[in-house]
């Protein structure tokens, strides 16, 4: 639940945007926008999930907005439209191919249930893949058509502070526009962390930019990491077919309950996905035959091993897009050790008409209903008079494993941790999905956990379980 606070009335300043000539180039805005001088209430950067939110709520509160949204290719030169990670390389092309990863799992359980289905299956790549980018395709050009119809300007601009109000744009044929407002949202995201030490990681390897947009199936594949990004495609990967390997330098799903963590990467080991654990890798080199031959280290034996991969995918975290923005020309601090902004609850950076919202932002989760509802929330301060805040307590999280984790609220260890561990009560049970029945599917990672704040408080001298 929303907690309430007073938002601070803002000025009715509105500022202009003007159209910059590069040198030598002729006067005219990207995209095909109409020159002329225009006011912006709002000016957001960055069209993803909580820029969009909060672009439209500002539109639809009739506020004048622009959106600003430009997508650098990944390194090996993936490119995609607008929506930003959970529409291009997220949330929706990942859920589609775990449900085609599902799906697969189910076409073997089918038989139980009277279908003849002629084996062995197989999966085609090529047709999933183009089917997945065809739909994320027609959302691009759906939320291009939701901001025409709510009026609000979209520019195809990769955008950077000149002041506390202007933002220099620079548009595909390298035309210059600057864009004025009174208040500006910073909703830019992150990007895929390579790890550029290790000889071969940026030549050869792919990460999540890549992966849902490749024509032809990876093949053989090593996933580097072991937090969602790396579960959730070495489980599709698997789902669908492919010899997938995991490679996870310390423990699974840092953060989140470590005994539900080992259910989740026991039923991926029992269902084909294999671990190589406490190794790193330290050189990849491309063969004659066009494999990746990959050489690690295992940290428990000391050794040196290797191994040959048609991929090698990684997944070992994410770096905030403030790079590029020009934050000092605004004066918009970050944190030094991660280059996230910092942020108030009220979404303000350091700079009061400057905000930061979504991943981008130090201390929220990476998360797109929170980066959506952040945005809505965002916009009716400012101009609805709304004065409620977002509450990032107790967001609750899914992990798309082939066997789905969700969960709210603190881990056991957290628990045990913040309330000691005399003051709390877990609750364990194992259950079996109906659908497992039939199928004789293996149920044993099924599981769920519960734990509750011990206390005195009613009159049979107990409270019914907290649910944290
Ligand atoms: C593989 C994967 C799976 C995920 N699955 C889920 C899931 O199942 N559920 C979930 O809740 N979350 C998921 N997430 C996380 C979710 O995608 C992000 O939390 C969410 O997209 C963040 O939204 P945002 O608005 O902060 O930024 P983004 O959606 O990243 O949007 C930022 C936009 O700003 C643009 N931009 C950057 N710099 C500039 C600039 N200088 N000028 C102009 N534009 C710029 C970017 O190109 C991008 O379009 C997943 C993430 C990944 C990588
Ligand atoms: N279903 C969803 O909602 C969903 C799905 C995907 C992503 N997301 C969001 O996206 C965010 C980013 O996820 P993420 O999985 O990319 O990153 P992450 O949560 O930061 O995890 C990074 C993983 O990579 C490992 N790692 C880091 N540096 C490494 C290195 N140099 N060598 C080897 N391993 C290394 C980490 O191991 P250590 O633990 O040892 O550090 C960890 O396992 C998440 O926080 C989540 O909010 C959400």
């Amino acid at each position: 639940m929303a907690a309430m606070a007073r938002a601070l009335p803002r000025p009715g300043r509105r500022f202009r945007w003007r159209i910059w000539a590069s040198a030598g180039g002729a006067r005219g805005a990207a995209g095909g926008a109409a020159a002329g001088p225009q006011d912006y209430d709002l000016l957001v950067i960055g069209g993803g999930s909580g820029g969009l939110a909060c672009a439209k709520e500002a539109a639809q509160l009739g506020r004048k907005v622009a959106v600003v949204d430009y997508v650098e290719p990944s390194p090996r030169g993936t490119r995609w439209g607008l929506g930003g990670t959970c529409v291009n390389v997220g949330c929706i092309p990942k859920k589609l191919m775990h449900h085609a990863a599902l799906l697969g799992h189910m076409i073997q359980d089918a038989h139980h249930y009277g279908w003849e289905v002629a084996q062995p299956i197989q999966h085609d790549w090529k047709k999933m893949a183009e089917a997945v980018q065809n739909h994320v395709k027609s959302l691009n050009w759906g939320h291009r058509v939701q901001l025409q119809d709510r009026k609000v300007k979209y520019f195809n601009i990769k955008a950077s502070f000149v002041d506390q109000h202007t933002v220099r744009g620079i548009a595909k044929g390298g035309k210059e526009i600057l864009l004025s407002a009174e208040h500006i949202v910073i909703a830019t995201g992150g990007r895929p962390k390579y790890p550029t030490y290790i000889e071969g990681a940026l030549e050869y390897g792919i990460t999540s930019d890549d992966i849902f947009w490749l024509k032809e199936s990876p093949g053989k594949t090593l996933v580097v990491g072991a937090s969602y990004v790396a579960l959730e495609c070495a489980g599709l990967l698997t789902g669908i077919g492919l010899d997938t390997t995991i490679m996870m330098r310390s423990i699974p799903l840092r953060g989140f309950d470590q005994q539900m963590s080992s259910l989740v990467t026991e039923y991926m080991e029992s269902h084909g996905t294999q671990f190589l654990r406490g190794c790193t890798p330290s050189h990849i080199r491309k063969l004659p035959d066009g494999q990746l031959q990959v050489t690690w280290k295992d940290g428990i034996s000391g050794k040196e091993d290797m191994g040959t991969f048609d991929t090698v995918l990684w997944a070992i975290g994410r770096v905030p897009e403030t790079r590029s923005l020009n934050l000092e020309k605004a004066g918009v601090n970050t944190n030094p050790k991660n280059q996230k902004i910092l942020v108030d609850s009220q979404e303000a950076t350091s700079v009061p008409h400057i905000y930061a919202i979504g991943d981008v932002a130090e201390g929220r989760p990476e998360l797109t209903p929170t980066a959506i509802m952040a945005g809505r929330l965002l916009a009716q301060r400012l101009f609805g008079q709304s004065s409620d805040l977002m509450d990032y307590k107790n967001v609750p999280t899914t992990v798309f494993t082939p066997l789905e984790y969700g969960c709210v609220g603190l881990s056991e260890e957290e628990a045990v941790a913040r309330h000691g561990q005399g003051n709390i009560e877990v609750y364990h049970a194992y259950y079996k999905p109906l659908e497992f029945t039939v199928a004789e599917r293996d149920a044993s990672q099924c599981y769920i956990k519960v734990w509750s704040l011990l206390c005195t408080g009613d009159a049979h001298g107990r409270n019914p379980p907290h649910l944290l």
